[in-house]
């Protein structure tokens, strides 16, 4: 049997590879690799749509310098009965360079990713999709309200989940057609983003986990509800306790923090690898009368990036700051670090890891009271009132009134209405796992947007909810076969940060394509050090929930330690629903 079928493959390459890329980049080739209506049940294609053309030299989105040819091709598809229009749009290499392989990225923000080519290094053929609601002139939070009041529900499950599904199975499909593949030929698919772009991918693992073979996924900004009021948190507490410290102060405070807990993990590199020991072991209040400075400035600020309007760069002069840690400074940033609870003291969300910046609390200089002043970041602003209010606008205007239990309230607001939507935290992978899925999850230690320990609770939730039956050490085993989660020591969100020179991977989705094709399944995973002393320098981190500890200077080992995982579980008692 695998003889002969791989003879059929061999044949069949054989044959495609001889074709060039003008051969195939045809609008014929392509509308006769449609599937018929009704094959794609709810999906229609329009084969009058299609467009195809060869696009040579280009560079692919990745960043890479290579130059890439490919066969730019377009066309749109309605859901049936429904007359609206999605458009999509794929990259497929010449027959010589194409690897059986279909490959979808992420976007980020409130924005699918609009470039149809991050597969081309991988000999993949990708897409990307407008989601119906032409995403690639708006993202998401501009088209979400038709109005006050009004959810515009199609473009919320399309970016929710069901856009990428859809132009996975599509692309899928018609790319078996472009290539002349065998019926039994694996056509091997693969997700990779961070930031929402991991959401995304969880949306993909929970919703159509047997579309896809390999999924690489960083610090998803899941758990939706929580994690966007999250973001409004840290200036809830500085209201709270009407203390708004220069920024300067606060840096001084995640200065210290790293340098004071940097050595608990058994090297001094300048990166805090085990926050866990630090929340455990460190007294902020320590910190309390040292010293701060940090020179006037004026700067472009490109805002948060996460909503397009307000990426619009403003300007703001920042006088000196020069004073001593306050005890109310230290009170902010231990408040933020242990995360929101309601006035009855329930938890009702974890928080960044203690040492991560604390973006989210700075606050704006106002010059003509000479005042540092409370910042609404627009991430959670902006959430509040479209999301939560329904309002039109981009930001709240002030947080008269506002206290935790607000927070608490505007999350459960939107954790019932975006559910089966936005939330994207179904811990059930059931059908991922059993079509033979795999998934490489990792997650910056000191993110300062989504906090490494929401990345912890989802796994935690998986593994209860699909292995709880089993004992520990079984259900462990069994979820790494497909599910590995990594924390990588220092890093920021979705990158290496300024202030821990420590690892980053570089490498994620040629492990995943290892791990898929050749059944090498990771145990560690493969980072370098991008900066600093140790430039240069591999880690194989360790695996969650194993946690590092540098025996010598050059070798750590992967720990057990039971007190430290107790630091990264929570339950969020504030809610009824449970919390996944
Ligand atoms: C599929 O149905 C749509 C109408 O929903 C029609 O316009 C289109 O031509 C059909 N596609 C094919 C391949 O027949
Ligand atoms: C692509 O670039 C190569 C090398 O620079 C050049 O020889 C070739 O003519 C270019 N092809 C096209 C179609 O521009
Ligand atoms: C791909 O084709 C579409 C539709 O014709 C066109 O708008 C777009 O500019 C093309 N992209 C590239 C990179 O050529
Ligand atoms: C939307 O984006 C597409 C692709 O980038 C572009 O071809 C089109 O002209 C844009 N439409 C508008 C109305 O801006
Ligand atoms: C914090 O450390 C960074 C880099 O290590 C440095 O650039 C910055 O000035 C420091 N900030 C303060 C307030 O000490
Ligand atoms: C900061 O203020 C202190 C006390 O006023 C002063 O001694 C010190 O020189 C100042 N530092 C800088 C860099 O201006
Ligand atoms: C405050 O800053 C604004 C904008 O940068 C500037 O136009 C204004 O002159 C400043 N006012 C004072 C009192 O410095
Ligand atoms: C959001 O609004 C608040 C209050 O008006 C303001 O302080 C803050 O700068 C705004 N944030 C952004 C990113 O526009
Ligand atoms: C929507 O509501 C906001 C806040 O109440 C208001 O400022 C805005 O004018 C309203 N927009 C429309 C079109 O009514
Ligand atoms: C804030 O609360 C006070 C007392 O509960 C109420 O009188 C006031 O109208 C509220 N303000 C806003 C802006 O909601
Ligand atoms: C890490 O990955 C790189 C690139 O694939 C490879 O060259 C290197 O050998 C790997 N290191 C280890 C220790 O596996």
């Amino acid at each position: 049997m695998r003889q002969s079928s791989r003879a059929v493959v061999v044949a069949l390459a054989a044959s495609a590879n001889a074709a060039t890329l003008a051969d195939v980049c045809k609008v014929s080739n392509v509308q006769s690799a449609m599937p018929s209506n009704g094959t794609l049940l709810g999906i229609d294609l329009l084969p009058s749509t299609v467009t195809a053309s060869a696009v040579y030299n280009a560079t692919s989105g990745m960043g890479s310098t290579t130059a890439y040819n490919y066969c730019n091709v377009t066309f749109s598809y309605t859901h049936t009965g429904k007359g609206d229009e999605v458009v999509v749009k794929y990259a497929f290499l010449p027959p010589s360079e194409f690897k059986n392989r279909f490959y979808v990225a992420g976007g980020g923000g409130y924005s699918l990713s609009s470039d149809a080519t991050g597969g081309l290094g991988y000999g993949a053929a990708s897409g990307a999709t407008d989601a119906g609601y032409d995403a690639f002139n708006y993202s998401y939070d501009e088209v979400v309200l038709y109005g006050n009041g009004s959810i515009n529900w199609d473009a919320t499950y399309m970016f929710g989940y069901q856009a990428l599904g859809e132009m996975t199975q599509v692309g899928k499909a018609i790319t078996r057609g472009f290539y002349s593949m065998g019926t039994d030929d694996k056509l091997y698919t693969y997700y990779e983003g961070c930031s929402d772009g991991g959401r995304e991918g969880m949306s993909q693992v929970q919703r159509w986990g047997d579309e896809y073979d390999g999924v690489v996924v960083g610090a998803p900004a899941f758990r939706y509800a929580h994690q966007q009021v999250n973001h409004v948190f840290p200036v809830t507490v500085e209201k709270t306790l009407d203390y708004y410290p220069p920024p300067c102060e606060l840096a001084k405070i995640v200065n210290a923090t790293i340098a004071a807990c940097d050595p608990l993990d058994g090297r001094t590199d300048g990166v805090v690898s085990r926050t866990d020991l630090c929340k455990l072991n460190f007294d902020l209040t320590s910190i309390i009368g040292e010293s701060y400075y940090c020179a006037a400035e004026t700067s472009s600020s490109l805002g948060f990036g996460f909503n397009k309007r307000a990426e619009g760069s403003t300007s703001s002069t920042t006088p000196e700051q020069n004073g001593t840690v306050t005890a109310e400074g230290v009170a902010v940033a231990k408040a933020v670090w242990e995360g929101l609870h309601n006035s009855k003291g329930e938890r009702a969300y974890l928080s960044w890891q203690i040492a991560s910046e604390l973006g989210d609390a700075d606050t704006t200089y106002n010059n003509e009271t000479d005042a540092w002043e409370l910042s609404i970041p627009s991430t959670g602003g902006e959430f509040v009132t479209k999301f939560v209010q329904m309002v039109d606008l981009d930001n709240l205007s002030d947080l008269n009134n506002v206290t935790y239990d607000t927070l608490v309230e505007w999350i459960n607001i939107a954790f019932v209405k975006y559910l089966d939507s936005l939330q994207t935290t179904l811990p059930d992978l059931t059908t991922f796992q059993s079509s033979g899925g795999k998934m490489i999850h990792y997650h910056g230690e000191s993110d300062s947007s989504v906090p490494a320990a929401s990345s912890v609770h989802y796994w935690q939730s998986v593994r209860s909810i699909m292995y709880g039956d089993l004992s520990e050490k079984k259900s462990l085993k069994a979820l790494e076969d497909w599910y590995q989660l990594y924390l990588i020591p220092g890093a920021g969100h979705c990158g290496a940060n300024d202030l821990q020179p420590g690892p980053y991977p570089l490498y994620n989705m040629e492990i995943m394509i290892d791990w898929v094709e050749n059944d090498v399944k990771p145990s560690r995973l493969n980072t370098t050090v991008s900066s600093g002393d140790n430039e240069g320098e591999t880690q194989m981190l360790c695996q969650w929930p194993t946690r590092p500890l540098w025996k010598s200077k050059t070798k750590f080992d992967c720990v057990n330690h039971e007190k430290s995982i107790e630091s990264w579980t929570y339950d969020f008692p504030a809610f009824k629903l449970p919390v996944y």
